[in-house]
């Protein structure tokens, strides 16, 4: 598949880490130098489907396609307001498509697990034009009395449309099963039958372990993919990282011993937002021209399941 468009969406409000200090007993001291982010985009009065919705159409108007050009769309989201129908349908009404519409909740790396879904199909034979939004607002997920994990959220919505191609050289994905790392609950409507325990639990993380998978997953698929296709780092253009953390970027860098420039980031004003994270790079990146046919973009994203995927794309 090739990529023909881009598009994002995010919200109005700007919360630097000065605002957050007012209520949190936390600083911009802390926060810079551990994770490199200073403001993010938080939903106030948006919906997520209306974010979804934007970085949709300004996809599709980059690619020059209509809503009936796409066969087949998929959002990655890890949570919305509703439970049913699909977060995809819901964005499918807004823009008017009428092709089959599916979520996928593969957390951070859900942009690329999308990727993979999308290749498959193309490699099927089944589309001529695959939609994919990572639409996410990881700020209704965390305690906002939890210095630890609410300081590190951002929203936002971002979006690709694929056409055929054979532009993605190649996608790997991995997975560690463990609910211990990074987990949530909810609880569900009661019954008269319910005799378990249950509880709402809003986003918990044992930051550091998180930390290290982070680092191990990205740098091992990385390298991985780049010797399955037979390409090595000096063929690479850019590395479109998930901004989760400065730090765990620095640490990939260092590892695969690349250069800054190879590296953009916007997590100073995003924080991390999750599956959207890589889409919202990619739109940025792509709208300020930095791209020019042949360049090579190396994807790496990682998260809760744990799950992780790299993938190669030649623009
Ligand atoms: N402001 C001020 N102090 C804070 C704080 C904040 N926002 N968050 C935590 N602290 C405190 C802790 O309470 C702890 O205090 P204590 O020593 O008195 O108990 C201290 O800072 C150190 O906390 P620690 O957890 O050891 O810090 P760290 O260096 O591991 O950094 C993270 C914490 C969360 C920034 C870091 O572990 C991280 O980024 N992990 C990866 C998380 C991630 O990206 N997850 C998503 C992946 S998709």
């Amino acid at each position: 598949m090739r990529l023909i468009g881009t598009g994002s969406a995010i919200p109005e409000k700007v919360v630097t880490n000065a605002m957050l200090s007012e209520f949190l007993d936390t600083s911009d001291e802390w926060i810079v130098p551990r994770t490199g982010i200073r403001s993010r985009h938080v939903i106030t009065d948006e919906n997520v489907e209306d974010l979804g919705a934007r970085a949709c159409l300004n996809a599709l108007d980059m690619a020059g396609l209509k809503p009936e050009d796409i066969d087949y769309f998929i959002c990655s989201n890890v949570v919305n307001e509703y439970i049913t129908p699909s977060l995809s349908c819901i964005i499918a009404e807004k823009i008017g498509l009428a092709c089959p519409c599916i979520d996928i909740n593969c957390a951070c790396p859900g942009f690329l697990y999308a990727m993979d879904i999308a290749e498959t199909h193309f490699l099927a034979g089944k589309v001529k034009n695959v939609l994919i939004v990572s639409a996410e607002e990881p700020t209704r997920m965390t305690d906002w009395t939890d210095r630890s994990t609410c300081v590190l959220f951002g929203d936002g919505a971002g979006a690709a449309v694929f056409t055929e191609g054979n532009n993605l050289k190649g996608i790997r994905l991995h997975s560690q099963p463990d609910s211990s790392k990074i987990w949530q609950k909810r609880t569900l409507m009661p019954t008269p039958y319910i005799t378990k325990p249950e509880e709402s639990v809003p986003l918990q993380m044992r930051g550091k372990e998180v930390f290290k998978f982070a680092v191990g997953a990205s740098t091992t698929e990385v390298e991985a993919l780049l010797k399955e296709i037979g390409m090595s780092k000096s063929d690479v253009s850019y590395y479109m990282v998930h901004q989760a953390n400065l730090r765990i970027i620095d640490a990939i860098k260092k590892y695969l011993e690349e250069p800054d420039e190879k590296f953009p980031v916007n997590i100073q004003d995003h924080g991390n937002s999750s599956s959207a994270s890589c889409a919202i790079l990619l739109d940025e990146c792509n709208r300020k021209g930095m791209f020019k046919p042949g360049d090579i973009l190396v994807f790496s994203a990682f998260g809760a399941g744990l799950l992780s995927a790299a993938a190669v794309l030649e623009w």
